[in-house]
């Protein structure tokens, strides 16, 4: 036998997750998401510990970004490669896209030749997890209508409404950091001045959609002008329901400090002003490119009116000694001060680190049919060499 502990996976809960591309993590019940947790951290120590994992060899896995990355692109490469797979990755805006191909067109002819998909689409709202579905629709139709029994699944690598491989990375690193359990923590997951860009909303949502259902007490706080959508909203406060957890939602001058009192974990980051990013969707529709940038302007000036809104010593000081968390890459000297982020730099490095467990759990979960004897199976093998 190895080392590793498979008992804690359950298997009932592995068969629903075969064939399954969770596009938001509410597509996740609660003992799918505890399970894609453990098998993250399962990953995790199997790999801290050089043993490798070759569960798809020579198989294909394609991830088209159409947004910059730096993380979600490393940590797509490296879930892939760790899983024998080969990883490819391609630039959104060098496909036919751009010239009128539909995704579910698109899907197909990727996925004719792939074994998994990613797909990053986040910037504009209303349309990267619908881009994603239609992908995935044409993947499945062709594979019916071929009668290929290759099995597809499509991870979302951050979409207009969640962040799907970052919350979960968030969640995991959480589980880490605090032992004893995430229930009960209390988070602040505030807004903060960024002059860079115009930030899109998937991570904040995804956050309030996550958070709560492990149990936390998330507190959400922005500025007038901030607010998230309705969808992501409900999905927090539902959760919270469910879990025992709860979530509030501080608005206005004073709510970044009302947030940060007392708390446990801080994830203060920027996001675009919610009526300019409804307006960023005409503009794109139309393609007027001089209209998408006096709208990314009209972005920063609005959160220019919001300078203070920074994670400093003083914040940090309301706390109980917070964890401070961040997706990356964060603004320093505006998001979060210097000190602050000196003080995590190898925190917020950690919590990166997990999303390419995130992502080998996903895809393992999809596409074995039964991971717990696989996993058992590579790993004596291993040890009998
Ligand atoms: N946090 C995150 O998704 O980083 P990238 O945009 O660099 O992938």
């Amino acid at each position: 036998m190895s080392g590793f502990d498979l008992g804690g996976v359950d298997r009932t809960v592995l068969r629903g997750l075969v064939g399954k591309s969770a596009l938001l993590t509410t597509d996740l019940d609660q003992a799918e998401l505890s399970t894609v947790l453990t098998l993250a951290q399962l990953f995790a120590d199997i790999d801290f510990a050089g043993v490798k994992l070759p569960l798809f060899e020579q198989e294909l896995a394609y991830a088209v970004f159409f947004d910059n990355s730096t993380r979600t692109k490393s940590a797509w490469a490296g879930a892939a490669a760790r899983l024998g797979m080969r990883p490819v990755i391609v630039d959104g805006s060098s496909t036919q896209v751009a010239h009128g191909e539909t995704a579910a067109e698109t899907g197909a002819m990727l996925g004719m030749n792939s074994h998994a998909m990613g797909v990053r689409h986040d910037l504009i709202l209303g349309e990267g997890n619908t881009f994603m579905r239609e992908v995935k629709r044409g993947i499945d139709d062709y594979l019916r209508d071929s009668g290929d029994p290759r099995r597809m699944p499509l991870v979302n690598l951050q979409c207009d409404i969640d962040h799907p491989t970052q919350t979960l990375a968030d969640a995991a690193w959480l589980r880490e950091y605090f032992p004893d359990g995430v229930e009960g923590k209390r988070i602040a997951v505030s807004w903060a001045y960024s002059p860079s860009y115009a930030k899109p909303l998937s991570v904040p949502q995804g956050l309030a959609m996550l958070l709560p259902r492990l149990g936390a007490h998330v507190r959400m706080a922005y500025p007038p002008g901030y607010r998230l959508l309705d969808s992501a909203m409900d999905a927090a406060a539902s959760g919270a329901r469910e879990s025992g957890g709860s979530f509030e939602v501080f608005e206005g001058e004073g709510a970044m400090d009302a947030a940060f009192e007392d708390a446990h974990v801080v994830y203060p980051k920027s996001w675009g002003p919610h009526s300019l990013m409804l307006d960023r969707v005409e503009a794109n529709r139309a393609g007027d490119q001089a209209r998408m940038n006096e709208i990314e302007q009209a972005c920063l000036e609005q959160n220019a009116n919001h300078k203070d809104w920074i994670c400093d010593e003083r914040r940090m000081a309301l706390t109980r000694d917070a964890l401070y968390m961040h997706c990356l890459p964060a603004d320093i000297g505006d998001e979060v001060s210097e000190g602050v982020m000196a003080q995590h730099r190898v925190n917020v490095a950690r919590e990166a680190n997990k999303k390419v467990y995130v992502i080998m759990a996903l895809l393992a979960c999809a596409k074995s049919n039964d991971l717990v004897d696989d996993l058992g199976q590579i790993l004596n093998r291993q040890e009998t060499k």
